[in-house]
């Protein structure tokens, strides 16, 4: 295990949404640390996911923090909702975003965590000067859209080089990584610098118990 410790948490993009309060829970046994939601507009990315009224539901039914993935454009015109809604973390994308530094600030004068994240082929200089601020950086290992897609390897180096900068201008910042994590590559993704790791279709798995995925994570993770 990477000396920071890790945190798992399951994208629910990949439940069962039919059984969706009874996967959270069973997520939240197995010993998930945070819960992540999707939220997609189907401009950002070529899909259309849940919102709002979802992450209420949620909210009701887990102590868990809320991470909330905005893959939406022109997520300040909503960041704020989302915290009302009961998100502790709202993450947007820099390429969505005009105005990330009054955006990230309207999240944390909401009263939540705000987070930042960048497609597969964004440079980390594009989120360079919004490092001070945020208690997240997501780097995705996928173009964002849709579960079960396969994680990208440049990923890897690109997480050692923000491990490098979060360490001298952010110490405490959380490196998220999301995007075909599984239980085959998670500890290479920790060993770059990860701490903090979301996974769908891995861990809602047709015909294997969340409990058992999640158990097969944290046994890699610490290998
Ligand atoms: C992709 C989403 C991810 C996705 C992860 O756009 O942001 O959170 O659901 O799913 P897996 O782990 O299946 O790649
Ligand atoms: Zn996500």
């Amino acid at each position: 295990m990477s000396e920071r410790g890790s945190h798992i948490g399951p994208s629910i993009l990949s439940a069962d949404f039919l059984r969706l309060g009874e996967q959270v829970a069973e997520a939240e046994a197995a010993g998930a640390d945070f819960i992540h939601i999707d939220v997609m507009d189907g401009r950002f990315v070529p899909n259309i996911s849940i919102g709002l009224p979802v992450v209420e539901a949620v909210r009701r039914i887990t102590r868990l923090p809320l991470d909330v993935h905005l893959m939406i454009i022109e997520p300040e015109r909503y960041a704020e909702r989302f915290v009302a809604a009961g998100a502790d973390r709202v993450t947007v994308h820099v390429e969505a975003c005009i105005h990330l530094h009054r955006t990230l600030h309207a999240v944390a004068e909401a009263g939540a965590e705000a987070g930042v994240t960048l497609n597969p082929a964004t440079p980390l200089s594009a989120i360079e000067e919004a490092i001070p601020l945020v208690r997240q950086v997501l780097v995705m290992s996928v173009d964002p859209g849709f579960g079960g897609q396969t994680f990208i390897p440049s990923a890897l180096d690109k997480i050692r080089r923000l491990r490098g900068i979060l360490d001298m201008r952010n110490p405490t910042c959380l490196l998220e990584v999301d995007g075909g994590i599984k239980a085959s590559n998670i500890a290479r993704v920790a060993a770059a610098g990860a701490d903090t790791f979301v996974v769908g279709s891995a861990l809602y798995a047709p015909g294997q118990p969340v409990a058992e995925a999640m158990a097969e994570l944290r046994r890699a993770v610490a290998g």
